[in-house]
């Protein structure tokens, strides 16, 4: 086997990538640079991670300055200033009454943070029979163990189907094209399918149930939008029955959906926000789980010198990522990315409808910059349509995903309408063009 393809890519179809690689060699705001020469117009903001562009200048200088101040440090029993510092800014961002943060390196580990966190939170609170975790149908929470389990995307979970967690249920996911295709924003049916939670809480008896994870968007499924008012039923049910709720937000905090976070946005306050892409922007790979005081406190017990959490990683508030971290909180702070987005909004959510009338679209779905475009598969071969719109437009010079037949869009916080209408424009044509 030649060494010079020995890189195995994660979710990638190999053989077929190497028979024509697509690499990147240098990237600048909003545009990257190919090996062969190529500006490409990136579509997706990195892999939802980078929404402030590409090598944000204050960023780099930031990294470049801490790796030559203090490269790493112990993160146990030790920590650095830059992890301190961080974690105050991030608990400043974060709704009223969350302010411990937990350092993880990917949303992966975010999700398994968050869940070994809350099943430590029932037991210390003598509940420790509280053990089941629910999740959704389509839910993504990365690929390690605990979140493929709660993780709802069949093709992920079925080759690992027999390791995966005992005692996780999931609820049912909220797409339904009779009730809502085509909504622009949240649909404005489905707030019922909340009450699923009542159905497991029923089965499997609530008194068992430690807690419940969603995404408040979910992502990498197609983009689908929570309908109004599921959100807040959702929050309520686990009131009612004392489940801890859990927003994966590594794709919907900082800015993705217009505000900090979806649970801002939204209007509804999880017990824990899992985070990491737009952390630190893409540019050091780092997660953070964002947690209620008093989940904190309950496991405050104990003798004081003993480890109260046997949890955490070698590279936990790693200060390479916490100085990118500070860098990019402190760049939406200054460019106003936030609210900018929000403005950016509605003119996406305007072009990405506007194709609905383009060859075997049978659905389209956006919140925030978040957008989801969803084609026909072609007969006997899924997610063949979606991929060659893909390539499409990588060779028409823009960067978009599929995700099977969704092809999905994450511009940057900061686009400009031309920009996205090249996009579409693309899209477009290279919809018709596979049609
Ligand atoms: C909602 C959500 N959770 C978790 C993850 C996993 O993150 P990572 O790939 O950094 O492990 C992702 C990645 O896209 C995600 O979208």
């Amino acid at each position: 086997m030649p060494h010079d393809q020995a890189f195995w890519l994660p979710f990638t179809a190999n053989r077929a990538f190497w028979k024509s690689p697509r690499v990147i060699t240098g990237a600048r705001g909003h545009y990257y640079t190919t090996d062969d020469g190529r500006q490409l117009l990136d579509g997706f903001s990195g892999l939802w991670t980078s929404g402030l562009g590409h090598c944000h200048p204050k960023i780099v200088a930031a990294v470049q300055e801490q790796v030559a101040t203090l490269d790493y440090a112990m993160g146990f029993q030790v920590t650095n200033d830059k992890a301190i510092a961080l974690a105050r800014e991030v608990a400043t961002l974060a709704p009223a009454g969350m302010n411990k943060v937990f350092f993880t390196n990917s949303g992966s580990e975010s999700a398994d943070t968050a869940l070994k966190i809350a099943l430590a939170y029932h037991r210390a609170r003598g509940e420790g029979q509280r053990t089941r975790l629910i999740g959704r149908e389509r839910g993504y929470h990365g690929v390690n163990f605990g979140g493929l389990s709660v993780g709802g995307i069949p093709g992920n979970r079925k080759v690992f189907s027999a390791a995966l967690l005992p005692g996780v249920d999931h609820l049912r996911h909220t797409w339904s094209p009779a009730d809502m295709a085509f909504s622009k924003g949240q649909p404005a049916w489905g707030a019922q399918l909340a009450d699923d939670l009542e159905r497991l809480a029923a089965l499997h008896d609530a008194s068992n149930i430690a807690a419940v994870i969603v995404e408040p968007v979910a992502g990498s499924t197609g983009i689908l939008v929570p309908p109004i008012g599921y959100l807040q039923r959702l929050r309520e049910i686990c009131d009612k029955y004392g489940i801890l709720l859990i927003f994966d937000e590594v794709i919907t905090a900082f800015g993705r959906v217009g505000a900090p976070f979806a649970a801002a946005r939204f209007g509804v306050t999880p017990d824990i926000i899992t985070t990491a892409k737009g952390l630190t922007n893409g540019v050091v790979p780092m997660g953070a789980v964002i947690v209620r005081d008093g989940i904190f406190e309950a496991l405050m017990q104990g003798p004081e010198h003993v480890v109260e959490l046997f949890h955490g990683y070698t590279y936990s508030g790693h200060p390479l990522a916490a100085a990118a971290g500070l860098a990019t909180l402190a760049a939406y702070r200054e460019e106003d990315s936030f609210a900018r987005a929000r403005g950016v909004e509605p003119v996406f959510e305007e072009m990405i409808h506007s194709l609905r009338d383009a060859p075997n679209v049978v659905d389209i779905r956006n919140c925030g910059l978040m957008g989801g475009i969803e084609l026909a598969p072609r007969a006997g071969a899924v997610g063949m349509r979606g991929f060659e719109v893909f390539l499409k437009c990588f060779e028409a010079g823009v960067v978009i995903r599929n995700g099977g037949d969704v092809l999905q869009f994450s511009p940057f916080l900061d686009s400009t309408p031309d920009e996205l209408a090249r996009i579409f424009d693309t899209v477009r044509q290279a919809i018709r063009s596979v049609a």
